[in-house]
This record gives structure tokens, C-alpha cells and sequence, in this order.
């Protein structure tokens, strides 16, 4: 079987390419599966690159997103027909990714597509809007809507958006953080509350505290903007730290947590415990859906992927962009 595969190499130098495959070039695991939609995320743009922190060999087909139909199993659990969903484990890292018609993946690795939920709505979410999700559950387990404002750092990205529609939704009070002083229209009709810019969530003083702003903060680029969401979360605040475009680094004195109390959540998608994976795509299919992400995603053939990977690690791109397989 021949099929179509977005390709990365490195050698002689970085180039992307479309490219007809045939079916053995995918590894040998249990479950082969027809992938009708993929998503962008932030990793893939990296895997994209050629980063050896996200892929160590090329030629390679990133892609860390898939939701299909099961064509082919060796598992028990898994039969041809079945409506899955793959997001994380080691999935267009250094394993085929699902910028691929067809992939080929454990069995461990698959959950099913709730049925409420349609193939082009689970990847309208993908790993962005998971780990938006699991974000949120933080937020909710801990501050109640009333107790204040919810910072939302990397506003215009995969994982901001969805957050910022999911907490609207539930009722919170967003503040949206975004470097695009054009977006904040588009940040409003999401939900957002009130819009503030990076620069304002980006403090130089150097102080171990700030004015208390915020009773959560959902933050998705680390760095010193991190930094300041600790020192301006106010008494009893939680905080979630998942991404790092602007650093994998970021300091903190000790002050905010022992005189606040303020709580570090750390936020994992890639390895995050199958109960969990159920539960989220639970919540994404029912009381946290959100139909008007359905309509306001960006869909991309293969071809196009290239070009929005290039937005992505430009910082330029905005929302959720899925990738339709079927039509590629
Ligand atoms: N822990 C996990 O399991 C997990 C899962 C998914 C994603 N992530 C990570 O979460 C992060 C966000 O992912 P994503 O898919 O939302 O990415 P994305 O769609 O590329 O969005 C990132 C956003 O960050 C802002 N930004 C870009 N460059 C920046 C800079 N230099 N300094 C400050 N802000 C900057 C931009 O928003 P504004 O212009 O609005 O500020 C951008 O849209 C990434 O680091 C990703 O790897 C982690």
C-alpha cells in the first residue's frame, strides 16, 4: 500500500517534502491506523526543524497527533472500524508521526474517540487542547470563579486558546497575556475578560513579590514570564507551568510560596496515567466542549503544514490548525 507522509531531512540541509510512501516504511507495532486528521502543535514545529531534543533521527515524519480508523490490529483490544485517538507517549518524536495517512503505533498508546466527539473534533482540540484541559482541571480542583482573576500566558497558541475557551466556559474571570497586539479582538470572542500585554507579565525589577493580580495563572511559555506569574499570584494561589517558547528556564526566591502559599503545578500530556486520558477526553466531549472551537479551527491540507510550522516557531501563528488526511 502506497500513501502519503510529510518528510524532514537534514542532510545536505533542512528540507520538508511531501512525499508517497509505501506502507513498510512504518515501524512494526500492533495497530495500523488510516489517520483521517493530525493537528499543530509546538513540538511537531520543533521535530520540524530538525531539534535533536524532540527528534534524534531523520529523515523523520513528525506529527505527535492522530485520530482515525483502526485498519489493522494484532492487539485483542483494538479491532478494524474502531474511531481512536493516539496523542503523546513517543508519537511523531521519534516514532512515524501522524503527518502520515497511515501509522502504525502500540496498542498501549490508543484511546477510543468518545462518541460524542466526531474524528475533525478530537484533533480541533489534539494534544494542545489536552493539555489546555489538564491545565484547567488544576484551576478547577483549587479556585472557585469568584475567587478572582485566571492569567492565561501565550494567549493566541494551541494550549491558550483552548484554555481560555474551556475556564470562560466554566465561568472564570480571563486574563489573556498575548505578544499580538492585533489578536485581542479574536482573544475576546474566545472569552477572554481582559486583555494584557507580554510585556506586563514580563517583569525586570527583580523584586520576590508583586502586587497579587491573579487567583490562578495557566501559564504555557515559561521563562521569566512564569517568573512573574509566581510573584503576582495572590494568597493561596495555584499556578501551571507546562511549555517553554520563551524558556525552559525561569527563577523564583522561595517567598511567594511561603508567605502566599502559592502552589507549581507541573502539567505532563506525553506519559499522563490512561484513567486520566479518559477522563479529559471525557470532559473535552461533554461539560467542556466548546462546538465554536469546531468552527474557528484552521484546517490545512499536507502540503500546506509547512508554512504553518514556519508561523509556529516564528511565534506568529494563532488558534488551532488541524490537518486533514483524507483530503491531502
Ligand atoms: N507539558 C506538556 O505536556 C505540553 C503539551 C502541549 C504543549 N506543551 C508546550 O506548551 C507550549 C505552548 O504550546 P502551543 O501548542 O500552545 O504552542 P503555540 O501554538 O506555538 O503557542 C505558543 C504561544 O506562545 C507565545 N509566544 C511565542 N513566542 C514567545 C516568546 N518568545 N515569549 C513569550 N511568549 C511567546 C505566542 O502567543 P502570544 O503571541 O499570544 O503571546 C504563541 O502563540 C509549548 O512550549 C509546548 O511545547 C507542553
Amino acid at each position: 500500500m502506497n500513501f502519503k507522509s510529510l518528510r524532514v531531512y537534514l542532510e545536505p540541509t533542512l528540507r520538508i517534502a511531501v512525499e508517497t510512501v509505501d506502507e513498510t516504511i512504518l515501524p512494526d507495532h500492533e495497530v495500523l491506523i488510516e489517520v483521517h486528521y493530525s493537528s499543530l502543535n509546538y513540538k511537531d514545529a520543533l521535530s520540524a526543524n530538525g531539534n535533536k531534543g524532540v527528534s534524534k533521527n531523520y529523515p523523520h515524519t513528525p506529527g505527535i497527533d492522530v485520530a482515525g480508523i483502526v485498519k489493522d490490529s494484532k492487539s485483542d483490544a483494538w479491532k478494524p472500524g474502531d474511531r481512536v485517538i493516539v496523542t503523546g507517549y513517543d508519537l511523531g518524536m521519534n516514532t512515524y508521526g501522524g503527518f502520515s495517512q497511515y501509522v502504525r503505533v502500540p496498542s498501549d498508546w490508543i484511546v477510543s474517540c468518545p462518541d460524542s466527539l466526531e474524528l475533525r473534533d478530537a484533533m480541533c482540540y489534539g494534544t494542545a487542547g489536552f493539555t489546555a484541559a489538564l491545565s484547567v482541571e488544576k484551576i478547577v480542583n483549587n479556585i472557585t470563579p469568584d475567587a478572582g482573576e485566571i492569567l492565561v500566558t501565550g494567549a493566541t497558541g494551541g494550549v491558550g486558546t483552548v484554555a481560555i475557551a474551556i475556564l470562560s466556559k466554566l465561568g472564570y474571570s480571563v486574563a489573556a497575556a498575548t505578544g499580538k497586539a492585533t489578536s485581542a479582538a479574536f482573544l475576546q470572542s474566545i472569552g477572554a475578560k481582559t486583555i494584557v500585554s507580554r510585556e506586563e507579565t514580563n517583569d525586570q525589577t527583580g523584586k520576590a513579590l508583586l502586587r497579587s493580580r491573579w487567583a490562578g495563572v495557566i501559564d504555557t511559555v515559561g521563562g521569566n514570564i512564569l517568573s512573574t506569574a509566581i510573584k503576582t499570584t495572590q494568597y493561596l494561589g495555584h499556578i501551571t507551568c507546562c511549555g517553554n517558547v520563551s524558556s525552559p528556564e525561569f527563577s523564583s526566591s522561595i517567598y511567594p510560596f511561603i508567605l502566599k502559599g502559592v502552589t507549581l503545578h507541573g502539567i505532563d500530556s506525553v506519559a499522563c496515567p490512561k484513567e486520566h486520558r479518559f477522563k479529559i477526553w471525557e470532559y473535552l466531549s461533554t461539560d467542556w466542549a466548546i462546538p465554536g472551537l469546531y468552527q474557528a479551527v484552521h484546517e490545512v491540507t499536507l502540503d500546506e503544514v509547512p508554512e504553518q510550522l514556519d508561523l509556529m516557531i516564528k511565534g506568529k501563528h494563532q488558534g488551532r490548525t488541524i490537518v486533514n488526511l483524507k483530503n491531502s
